[in-house]
């Protein structure tokens, strides 16, 4: 009788394991491969089982992923927008159905109250960050030039904008260049061979800022292909903190990192829950990270290679 208890009970929809979906960007950057692992592993550690789906960049895959979570009547969604604007009528539907949304890692355009939160890092800060150190490091005077993330996403529209801030306060210091090597290492070495081929061999670019380690890593081959020093004939300043870029910065091709927390599952899958009780949830979880420079380098890659 004991058995068939415990089974009727398991069976049961407050005792059975809850299944939320997590609509992924793609795999572009080695920052993105470390966020979908954490996420998958903090969802077994929690016994969730976790319908994953990868747009390949594309947000009307992500759009077709949210609609078929919400067709299988899923307890959560989880959603990593590739862009910030076109989410409204997907997250009215899921508004409708009574499944709580939570964005992940970037931020939407679409009316706050149509999700529960947002578990991301402020990108404002991120890109303010880089720039304070740059103005710090050349003394105020510097011709950037910048490679940004994902036409359209938050990630970069933010990025660029809190850079820009900073710099304004620096007449000396100005873009010469700017444009999107969509947040990968092909983009930006392929973007950078181009801007060191428009500024005639690049002994006129000061420093490059990008918006993602990926990026940086690609313009680190381009910079070197070109018989210029990384780090030193032009400063590299870029976000993530991913291994290789401590590895970079430790052979001293690199300048400076700032760390995008991958681990957004925990605050995410905490916060369905903590609704689920009927609790209130703030519609933003930050998850900020501090910046890395060369000295503590080769420590930071050994941990975490
Ligand atoms: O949205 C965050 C950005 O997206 C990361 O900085 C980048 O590596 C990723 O692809």
């Amino acid at each position: 009788p004991l058995a068939t208890l415990t089974a009727i009970l398991m069976s049961s929809p407050s005792f059975a394991e809850p299944t939320y979906g997590f609509s992924q960007i793609g795999s572009e950057s080695g920052w993105r491969t470390s966020e979908t692992n954490s996420i998958k592993a903090e969802a077994e550690r929690r016994g969730i089982d976790l319908k994953f789906s990868d747009a390949q960049q594309k947000q009307e895959n992500q759009i077709k992923a949210v609609r078929s979570f919400i067709a299988q009547g899923v307890d959560g969604i989880l959603l990593a927008p590739v862009v910030e604007s076109g989410w409204d009528q997907v997250l009215r539907e899921a508004d409708r159905a009574d499944i709580p949304v939570v964005l992940i890692d970037r931020g939407v355009d679409a009316d706050p109250s149509l999700y529960l939160t947002k578990v991301a890092s402020d990108f404002k800060e991120e890109g303010a960050l880089a720039g304070s150190w740059l103005a710090a490091e050349t003394n105020g005077n510097c011709d950037i030039v910048e490679l940004q993330g994902t036409v359209g996403s938050s990630a970069a529209i933010d990025r660029k904008s809190g850079f820009d801030a900073l710099i304004g306060n620096f007449p000396n210091m100005k873009i010469i260049r700017s444009q999107s090597g969509d947040f990968t290492r092909a983009g930006g070495k392929e973007v950078m061979e181009s801007f060191l081929k428009a500024e005639g061999g690049g002994d006129s670019i000061c420093a490059v800022f990008a918006h993602n380690d990926d990026m940086a890593l690609g313009a680190i081959q381009a910079i070197k292909e070109a018989q210029l020093d990384p780090a030193d004939d032009i400063l590299v300043v870029s976000i993530d903190a991913v291994p290789d870029i401590f590895k970079a910065m430790a052979d001293g091709d690199a300048n400076a990192t700032i760390e995008l927390n991958p681990h957004l599952g925990g605050p995410a899958f905490d916060a369905i829950a903590a609704h689920n009780d009927g609790e209130d949830v703030p519609k933003w979880i930050k998850a900020n990270g501090p910046l890395y420079l060369p000295d503590t380098a080769a420590a930071e890659y050994e941990a975490r290679k």
